[in-house]
């Protein structure tokens, strides 16, 4: 077993605690008789329970350090320096209809940069984790991004807008240009496995419009201690603030904004 520090040992302890809860009611979910209020009732509990556990181990473990979690919110700390930015559950729409591909994800921003990510996919048993200078694993084996070239061997990854979202128009334009000249495009429903998935070379580059924190702190430490590259949908630093998220390994990068670039640049016609 490689050696892991004690602050990735207290951000996988937090992610195994909390998925025992989630691959519970998960596999209850299936039992679950569709009753007036239905499994989404049920599902945002299982989430709740999630966030919960994981405030309470890394409270526990570094009673100083801010949080920003996806269903309570900011709460600052006293060490303004290091902030826990978690989602207890990404892929919430594949948990509720039983889809075994969602995680939970913890990052540490420090000093307003991510800095350590682990990202845990409870029914694969699949612990990713990265810390800044010292690598990305998954279940102790060093990963890598891809070495492809070409953007006609790539297969990419994104998200699409759903109900409730705007951008519907935009992002058909995106995907007209990327699966115009790749091998692929995959739509899985977990953005923190996504950029996990990059991270592991499993994916030759993703992006996705507009996504939030909790969604994309760990995974940037991921893609980036696995020799990747990530940035905004424009290649700039703004995947914090609506920028949009964009990753791939050196060859592959510039081509893929270059695409979706493209595509943003052209008009959309009304709908
Ligand atoms: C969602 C997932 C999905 C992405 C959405 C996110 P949630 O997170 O990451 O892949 O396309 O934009 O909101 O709601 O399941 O935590
Ligand atoms: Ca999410
Ligand atoms: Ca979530």
């Amino acid at each position: 077993m490689p050696y892991r520090s004690p602050l990735l040992n207290v951000m996988t302890a937090a992610a195994l605690k909390a998925a025992k809860g989630l691959i519970r009611d998960f596999g209850e979910l299936e039992q679950l008789q569709v009753s007036k209020k239905g499994p989404a009732d049920f599902v945002s509990r299982a989430d709740h329970r999630a966030e919960s556990v994981l405030r309470a181990e890394l409270k526990k473990a570094r009673p100083t350090f801010g949080l920003l979690m996806e269903e309570s919110g900011a709460e600052p700390g006293s060490d303004t320096s290091n902030r826990w930015v978690v989602d207890p559950l990404d892929g919430t729409t594949n948990f509720l209809h039983g889809i075994p591909h969602f995680s939970i994800s913890i990052a540490l921003e420090r000093d307003g940069e991510p800095y350590a990510g682990v990202i845990y996919s409870p029914i694969a048993d699949e612990m990713f984790v990265a810390e800044r200078g010292s690598g990305a694993f998954l279940n102790g084996r060093r990963l890598r991004v891809s070495a492809r070239r070409s953007v006609e061997e790539a297969l990419f990854a994104t998200g699409i807008p759903f109900l409730g979202l705007s951008d519907h128009a935009l992002f058909l334009k995106q995907l007209g240009a990327v699966m115009a000249v790749s091998t692929g495009v995959r739509r899985f429903g977990s953005a923190a496995l996504d950029l996990a998935w990059v991270a592991a070379g499993r994916y030759d580059g993703f992006w996705e419009n507009g996504l939030n924190p909790w969604d994309i702190a760990a995974g940037i430490v991921l893609v980036r201690e696995a020799g990747g590259f990530v940035t905004d949908l424009s290649g700039g630093r703004r995947m914090f603030s609506g920028g949009g998220v964009l990753a791939s390994n050196s060859a592959l990068h510039e081509p893929l904004i270059g695409l979706v670039a493209s595509a943003s640049r052209e008009p959309i016609p009304a709908s």
